[in-house]
């Protein structure tokens, strides 16, 4: 891989509080600039720890925390389990609790349709696919090459990694990892639960900034193959930013990694 910035913490504690001050920053900024800031959150512990966060800087009152309008953010998810809204296993639950303190209107938060507002996943994926080309009209059908890539769409995708170097619901191996255009739904996810939702590898770089996020000794294998062989078909070797590739992880995650 190349390009990459590679940020190292002790704990997941500190990784997302550097990584929340690190949003902070671009988003504040973007609105200074008069400009929409957009945002891809993640499921799994990170998400929860970048919740957890946003909670706890809003508790305190933190000054950095109120520069950034969160009511005006537009938050999308890069991948949802085909489950109903409000079920546990939603990655958008995570952030409910914040959604409801910084008063985020309904039409700013982008979720994933579930089954009881769509036929099946197919159907969802292509909902989602459409929600996003209402919002991005740059976004066709054949996205990858009539979009003007100079232009990003997100400012910021936040991606978790599983231990099998998954990203998103972009299982190594499966179609879903190959497949073009928008959105993907997958029927035979190998992480339960089976039915979820993914943004492509595609759509995932069409971000200005792509922040892969992972903690625990579990990771290190896959992170040490993205990292250094260029041959890796893992789906986290498939991302990038236009303008950043960051990666944000914890010494265990870290531990195969080629030092120096
Ligand atoms: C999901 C996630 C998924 C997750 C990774 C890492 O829906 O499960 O979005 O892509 O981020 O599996 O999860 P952990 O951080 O919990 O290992």
């Amino acid at each position: 891989l190349q390009n990459v910035d590679l940020r190292l913490f002790p704990d997941a504690d500190r990784l997302a509080a550097e990584m929340v001050a690190a949003l902070i920053g671009v988003l504040a900024r973007r609105q200074q600039s008069g400009g929409t800031a957009s945002i891809v959150c993640t499921g799994g512990s990170m998400g929860k720890a970048f919740a957890a966060r946003l909670m706890e800087l809003h508790d305190r009152n933190d000054e950095t925390f109120f520069t950034v309008d969160w009511a005006a953010v537009h938050y999308w998810f890069g991948d949802e389990r085909y489950v109903p809204v409000g079920d546990p296993e939603r990655n958008d639950g995570l952030l409910a609790e914040f959604f409801a303190t910084a008063k985020v209107p309904a039409e700013n938060i982008h979720r994933v349709l579930g089954p009881e507002d769509s036929d099946d996943v197919t159907d969802s994926a292509y909902a989602y696919a459409e929600q996003l080309r209402a919002a991005y009209p740059e976004l066709t059908e054949r996205f990858a090459s009539e979009r003007d890539e100079r232009t990003p769409i997100f400012d910021v995708v936040m991606l978790g990694v599983g231990p099998d170097g998954h990203v998103a619901s972009l299982f190594p191996g499966h179609p879903a990892a190959q497949s073009t255009g928008v959105t993907v739904g997958l029927s035979d996810s190998p992480k339960p639960p089976p039915e979820r939702v993914s943004l492509t590898t595609e759509m995932i770089n069409s971000a200005a900034r792509v922040w892969i996020l992972a903690t625990g000794a579990e990771k290190a294998p896959v992170l040490a193959e993205a990292f250094t062989s260029e041959a890796s078909e893992l789906p986290v070797s498939k991302v990038y930013g236009a303008e950043q590739t960051m990666w944000w992880l914890d010494h265990a995650a870290a531990e195969k990694l080629p030092r120096g």
